[in-house]
């Protein structure tokens, strides 16, 4: 799918955007444990937790409802069932390393992979720590999907983790639910800690002391009443927007912002960008409000490395294009997982800022855009990663003309509505070819 994009007079209005990616695929995920049923509202429409959804299903877990708001059943830690066939994970990393840690405590075997997006991601990450834990993995090369999980009784491990990574945290604290005893995880850097807030929400024992996070086995896991806050990921493609975008005023409504998530909020403001939150409420213990923003005739520009990089990662995209017309530029280091996402974002990024004329030096670990740079329109390849396809609908708006997205139909995987609510906030009808 092609989306064709004009310019746009300004970006203004009030949106509410789908429920955040992390946390709707952690809340299915422990409701299936606990015991009871668990409703969760504006669960996100995206296809990657729909794919979790999927998998659960195929496991046994019976659910209700079809849109946002769900009811997951869910029948204590013991009660998924060997699913008839593959499980599909789709294009979601985090479905197949998550679930991967609570497959690996079951009485049965299964095999879960994905599209051929997923099947280039590397899962050595999650196979050490749960080999060490007692499972047998099984992978394509040894390293690639699909998986194919034995199922064992674990042992409680106390691991380190080599890299930062949320996903891999949340894959070995799943397990540590199955084992008896404590497990511990320690990161390199405090990576998103909504598993943390979830666990304790739904009663499992977890202390956290500094970059140590500690679970205590075979918990009883009560069913909750969870409501998922609007995804920060998805509002800075917006924001970003909106800063661009001279006129722009803009409200974002009901948005997560997990002091572990929101770094973004600060960089930008750093930057110069006007940003206001007018109130924070705790919600299922995740901080939550609505946002403001309007465009700012100049934005600093500024460096992302170290552990900023990793609480940056996925907004790195939009960044890009905002250090593209910022005074000073943006550099980005300590990014190599960038390459290995839902394609290689620092080839795909680099690559699409200069079909644009934008000028941008290529690293290793990361890349430099200088700044004061035009924005030209241009045909933008989304290399079938939903952030590039987004980061660059959002650089077309301040394209010098008509800019064309392909592999549009990529954004569907975090926000199927994203097309929509931007031709409704930039006033003009975005044609799908
Ligand atoms: C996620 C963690 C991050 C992030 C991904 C979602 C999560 O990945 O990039 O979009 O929900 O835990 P890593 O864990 O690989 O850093």
């Amino acid at each position: 799918m092609q989306q064709h994009i004009c310019p746009a007079s300004s970006l203004t209005g009030t949106i509410t955007l789908p429920g955040d990616k992390s946390i709707s695929h952690r809340y299915a995920m422990i409701a299936s444990l606990a015991e009871g049923a668990t409703r969760i509202s504006n669960y996100s429409t995206g296809a990657d937790c729909r794919s979790t959804l999927g998998c659960l299903r195929s496991l046994g877990i019976e659910m209700e409802g079809e849109g946002t708001d769900i009811v997951i059943h869910g029948k204590g830690l013991d009660a998924l069932q060997a699913p008839s066939g593959d499980l599909d994970a789709g294009n979601s990393g985090s479905t197949i390393r998550m679930l991967s840690g609570i497959l690996a405590g079951q009485r049965f075997a299964s095999r879960i992979g994905g599209d051929e997006s997923l099947s280039r991601r590397p899962m050595q990450r999650i196979m050490r720590p749960l080999a060490a834990m007692g499972s047998r993995i099984r992978a394509r090369e040894d390293q690639y999907p699909p998986l194919e999980i034995e199922g064992a009784p674990l042992q409680p491990i106390d691991y380190t983790l080599p890299v930062a990574s949320a996903q891999v945290k949340t894959c070995v604290l799943f397990a540590g639910l199955l084992a008896e005893g404590e497990t511990s995880v320690t990161e390199p850097v405090r990576s998103r800690d909504h598993t943390e807030i979830a666990l304790r929400e739904f009663g499992a024992e977890i202390t956290v002391e500094r970059q140590r996070i500690t679970i205590a086995g075979r918990p009883k896991l009560s069913a909750r009443e969870l409501s998922v806050p609007s995804d920060l990921s998805s509002a800075a493609f917006f924001l970003v927007g909106a800063l661009l975008v001279p006129g722009s005023q803009l409200t974002i409504v009901g948005v997560g912002l997990n002091p572990t998530r929101s770094a973004l909020l600060d960089f930008l403001s750093a930057m110069g960008a006007r940003i206001r939150i007018p109130e924070l409420e705790s919600r299922n213990g995740e901080l939550v409000g609505d946002l403001t923003v309007e465009h700012s005739s100049s934005v600093r520009g500024g460096t992302i490395e170290g552990s900023l990089t990793a609480a940056l990662i996925d907004e790195i995209p939009v960044l890009a294009v905002l250090g593209a017309a910022s005074e000073e530029g943006l550099t980005v280091r300590d990014a190599s997982e960038l390459r290995i996402k839902e394609t290689d974002r620092i080839r795909s990024i680099v690559d699409n800022l200069g079909r644009m004329g934008v000028r941008a030096e290529e690293f290793p670990d990361g890349f430099y855009v200088p700044g004061r740079q035009k924005l030209r329109a241009a045909e933008f390849d989304s290399y079938g990663d939903h952030r590039i396809a987004m980061a660059f609908a959002i650089a077309a708006l301040a394209c010098d003309g008509e800019s064309v997205i392909h592999g549009a139909e990529s954004a569907s995987v975090s926000f199927p509505e994203f097309w929509d609510t931007l031709s409704r906030l930039a006033g003009q009808t975005a044609a799908t070819r």
